[in-house]
């Protein structure tokens, strides 16, 4: 069986998330909901306002860049570049699995970010779910949270990549019980998210009952099939095969979301996130009732395009000039999901 170190795992990841992001053609999400343009708003650009509060923290507008990277060179090098931008925009920023700092990767970079974000802004820490069973772990990412002041931890939830993954998990007896420890004993307020592949019906009800859970991101087939990722770097014929097998499952993060909605108790922050490419996306499921958008693939693809200011400020400002046309002077009115319907067959 191929084994390669984590730093080495995640610089294929990067690599591989790239690659497939630039193939897909664009698809707009939501695409059996229409917007509702007024053509008498009645309001003036200067009096709308797209900034909300996250985690105690205002954001310019309602955007978190997604989790994505860290604890090797070219993940920290990336970092500290989303971080600036995260702080020029006055957006939210997610960090990919903390773990190669459990692990003895150097911390400098990671206790740097706070830096090059601000203490303004809130910074999102991550772990994946499978290794939550380990008190090593979760005291050790007790003890980042406060060295690395993040402002909440996000646990992924993945498990279609870690059986397409040669080196991946094997065995996920007991999981939601070591989640709900964690969630219980945490310091720091805990998000679940998915990855490219979204929540079955199942999850989404033990995790919209979990006592103490922040909230959640959706996830969602999409943009980042993980499955398709690992095949890119599988070496032995037999795996990449078997990754291959397990392409395309998992579900939308437009489903995932709206069975979300529909349990996710009032005082849990509901991140849509899966496949977001740019502010059509964004609006929508802010219309349909998302607290915050997400997006790893795009923002990456636009950093490493050198485009990535530009993308920023076009989300926003095509935010403000849609809740324009919505009639929506702020998020709160734009979230009541008048400004949205779904399309009738013709
Ligand atoms: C290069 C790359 C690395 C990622 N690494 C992580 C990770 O470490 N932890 C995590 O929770 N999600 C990770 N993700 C998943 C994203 O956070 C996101 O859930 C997923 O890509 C779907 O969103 P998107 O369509 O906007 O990319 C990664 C995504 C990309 C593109």
């Amino acid at each position: 069986m191929q084994k390669t170190d984590h730093s080495e795992r995640k610089k294929q990841h990067l690599e591989g998330c790239l690659r497939l992001a630039r193939q897909q053609p664009p698809r707009e999400l939501f695409f059996d909901h229409r917007l509702l343009p007024k053509a008498f708003p009645d309001l003036a650009l200067g009096e709308v306002d797209p900034s909300t509060t996250f985690l105690g923290k205002r954001l310019t507008f309602s955007f978190m860049i997604g989790a994505m990277t860290g604890g090797f060179e070219l993940g920290d090098d990336l970092n500290v570049q989303l971080a600036r931008h995260a702080r020029r925009a006055g957006v939210a920023l997610a960090l990919g699995s903390l773990r190669p700092f459990l692990t003895g990767a150097p911390m400098a970079p990671l206790l740097g970010l706070r830096r090059e974000l601000g203490s303004e802004l809130p910074l999102l820490g991550n772990i994946s779910v499978w290794q939550l069973a380990d008190p090593k772990v979760t005291a050790g990412l007790a003890e980042l949270a406060v060295v690395a002041s993040l402002d909440a931890l996000m646990v992924h939830v993945n498990p279609i990549q870690e059986l397409a993954q040669p080196e991946g998990q094997r065995n996920f007896r007991r999981v939601f019980e070591a989640l709900e420890r964690f969630v219980a004993g945490s310091t720091v307020p805990v998000f679940v998210k998915g990855t490219g592949e979204g929540f079955d019906d199942d999850a989404i009800q033990r995790l919209c009952t979990l006592p103490g859970l922040a909230g959640v991101e959706t996830g969602g087939r999409g943009t980042c099939d993980f499955a398709a990722v690992e095949r890119l770097r599988c070496e032995n014929p037999v795996e990449a095969l078997v990754a291959q097998s397990l392409e395309g499952l998992g579900r939308s993060a437009e489903g995932t979301f709206f069975a979300f909605k529909n349990l996710l108790p009032e005082e849990a922050t509901l991140v849509f996130g899966g496949g977001v490419g740019g502010p059509r996306d964004m609006v929508k499921a802010l219309a349909l009732g998302a607290h915050l958008v997400s997006a790893a693939s795009a923002p990456l693809l636009a950093l490493t395009d050198g485009t990535l200011e530009i993308w920023l400020a076009s989300m926003r400002e095509s935010l403000s000039r849609h809740m324009l046309l919505l009639g929506c002077p702020n998020l709160e009115r734009l979230r009541q999901g008048w400004a949205i319907e779904q399309r009738t067959l013709p």
